[in-house]
């Protein structure tokens, strides 16, 4: 009995994976399909599938072709299944032409023609088509643009009337009215952070947004690297034992005129900094803090321009405290302090693709490392014109988290 692998992610089925499949069947007796994981999907740069691991493999499962259905889960997986499942064919569509012949040395392999004019990519472009405008002229509206570009069913056009959704960057002190005018508009809405700069604005916008039945999503990329969600459930499974202390910095002085005083259309430090900061510590210990401690060096007092914030939080188990600066630098690391180990991020943290677990023993310190696409700015896209697309919610910030980052900032401009 000769016995055929091949594999595919399969998102939204169409009749060129049913060719591809009926055609493997037939070269052998007994066909396996590897359907690749959403993680290894992602890890390797696809991230916008539609469809999640349980739809993609029930949709194979049904066309009742395959024998056997696997998970991919790993670069250099299909060796170790070649000789795991006695396999004697691989195969796949003519567009891997090359690419696995070093499976040779384990058993046959077979490039099948491709079947012309359809692909998934293709399907997911035509689907959707969400047209993002951007509002503000920030560095990082110009990125957020970009990475537009690499987000299937997601366009982003120029002018604000030809928008279904707007990715708003102007200065925090305009993001309600801007919010605001873009939910009447009925436009969907991701803000970089934070939403406003008064909690209860915040509460006001996404009350609206409900009511206007359209997505406000605060707009928080470190949030969306696949390390840091991981992270944060290792600690929630109890990997450092109780935390009681998480300790966030988050400089920079790449803007020198803020520091010689030139403000004028410039983010405060507690703004440009402080919800990154703080979205670990509320994310990890809660909102409900006992009390909280601010001290802030300012370039210009008057204005409530900070150049330097440090916040102490008390917590009933806790404490916590960030450091955010944009006219002084220190190590811009994260620390999860808990009472089996820690968690180390090295600078600079909110680009997080990697962190350590470290114990008392050395020898039970583990690495973790993970891919990171276009600063979490990709992700934070395809998360938002999911939510759009499903009105199932894909935002990694909850609305608590985005108060309780207005509230602090309300206080240090007060
Ligand atoms: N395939 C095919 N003909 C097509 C599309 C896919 O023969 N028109 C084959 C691929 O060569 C592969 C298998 O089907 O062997 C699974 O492909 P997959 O990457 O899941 O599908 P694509 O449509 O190519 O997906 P994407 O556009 O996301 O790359």
């Amino acid at each position: 009995m000769s016995r055929v692998i091949t594999y595919g992610t399969f998102d939204l089925l169409h009749y060129g994976h049913i060719r591809l499949l009926e055609r493997a069947k037939q070269l052998g007796d007994y066909l396996i399909v590897g359907v690749t994981s959403d993680d290894f999907d992602r890890r390797r740069g696809k991230i916008n599938t539609h469809q999640s691991l349980m739809e993609r493999m029930a949709a194979v499962r049904a066309l009742g072709i395959a024998d056997e259905i696997i998970v991919e889960e790993y670069v250099g997986q299909k060796i170790d299944d070649i000789k795991r499942y006695n396999i004697d064919i691989f195969t796949v569509g003519s567009d891997w032409v090359g690419q696995f012949d070093y499976l040779k040395e384990y058993c046959t392999v077979i490039y099948l023609p491709r079947t012309e004019g359809v692909s998934s990519s293709d399907i997911r472009a035509k689907k959707a088509d969400l047209k993002i405008a951007v509002l503000g002229n920030s560095g990082i509206g110009k990125k957020f643009a970009k990475e537009c570009e690499y987000v299937n069913g997601v366009q982003r056009v120029e002018k604000m009337e030809e928008s279904d959704a707007i990715y708003i960057t102007s200065l925090p002190d305009k993001h309600y009215k801007d919010i605001r005018q873009a939910l009447l508009e009925g436009k969907h809405v991701i803000c970089e952070s934070p939403i406003a700069t008064k909690a209860e604005q915040v509460k006001e916008l996404f009350t609206l947004a409900r009511n206007q039945k359209l997505v406000l999503m605060d707009g928080l990329k470190p949030a969306y690297s696949t390390a840091y969600a991981r992270l944060l459930v290792l600690i929630k499974s109890g990997a450092i034992g109780d935390v009681v202390s998480v300790d966030s910095v988050c400089t920079s002085i790449a803007d020198e005129k803020v520091a010689q005083g030139e403000i004028a259309g410039k983010w405060n430090s507690i703004c440009a900094w402080g919800p990154t900061a703080m979205l670990p510590i509320f994310q990890i210990l809660g909102t409900n803090y006992t009390d909280r401690h601010i001290v802030s060096r300012f370039i210009d007092e008057e204005k409530k321009f900070d150049g330097f914030t440090k916040i102490d939080f008390v917590y009933p188990e806790a404490v916590a405290s960030i450091k955010v600066a944009k006219a002084a630098k220190s190590e811009g690391s994260l620390v999860i302090t808990g009472t089996k180990g820690y968690v180390y991020v090295p600078a600079p943290w909110w680009k997080m693709d990697y962190f350590e677990i470290r114990y008392e023993n050395a020898e039970n310190n583990k690495r973790y490392f993970y891919q990171l696409d276009g600063e979490g700015i990709r992700y934070e896209i395809v998360a938002f014109s999911k939510t759009i697309e499903t009105g199932k919610d894909f935002s990694y910030v909850s609305e608590e988290v985005s108060v309780a980052i207005a509230e602090i900032i309300e206080m240090c401009m007060r």
